[in-house]
């Protein structure tokens, strides 16, 4: 998979609008649409204590997760990529969807804080591999980059 067309479009999408909701969506869809095997692919954002669901694509998901909680909390509270071969095999993930069996959490950052994370689910064991790691934090480098998260 080379993930440089997909930088592109979304550095495009980033020239145009840099707030949240709209970024995001196009994030997700972008995501969702582009990479084969996915299953949900989405935003939590940093809300107080907790991650609150953000703009995703894909099934009606959690919408409230707490710091250190599943994947996506491990991630934040870690402030480090989570990438899972097997949900299942993770302590305390959160089934969100019964179909998600691989999983791709990798925290947004700015000014030093974690601000949110970007969640991708696969029903493939091992989806996701070194080059999907890299490729989907240049992605989240250059959303953070452009990111304006008031209205
Ligand atoms: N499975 C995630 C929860 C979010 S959903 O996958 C959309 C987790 O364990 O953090």
């Amino acid at each position: 998979m080379d993930y440089t067309i997909l930088h592109q479009q979304l550095a495009s999408l980033a020239r145009e609008e840099r707030r949240y909701v709209p970024l995001l969506s196009n994030a997700a869809a972008l995501l969702y649409h582009s990479l084969p095997h996915l299953n949900w692919a989405g935003f939590y954002l940093v809300r107080r204590d907790e991650l609150l669901l953000g703009p995703f694509q894909g099934n009606v998901a959690c919408i409230r997760i707490a710091p250190g909680k599943g994947v996506c909390g491990a991630a934040w509270q870690q402030n480090a990529t989570q990438r899972v071969d097997d949900v299942h095999a993770f302590p305390g993930h959160i089934a969100c969807d019964s179909a998600s069996n691989a999983e791709i959490v990798i925290p947004l950052r700015q000014n030093g804080r974690v601000i949110g994370v970007m969640d991708l689910d696969s029903p493939f064991y091992s989806r996701f591999d070194e080059n999907d790691q890299a490729g989907l934090e240049e992605f989240a480098r250059i959303l953070e980059n452009a990111l304006i998260l008031e209205d």
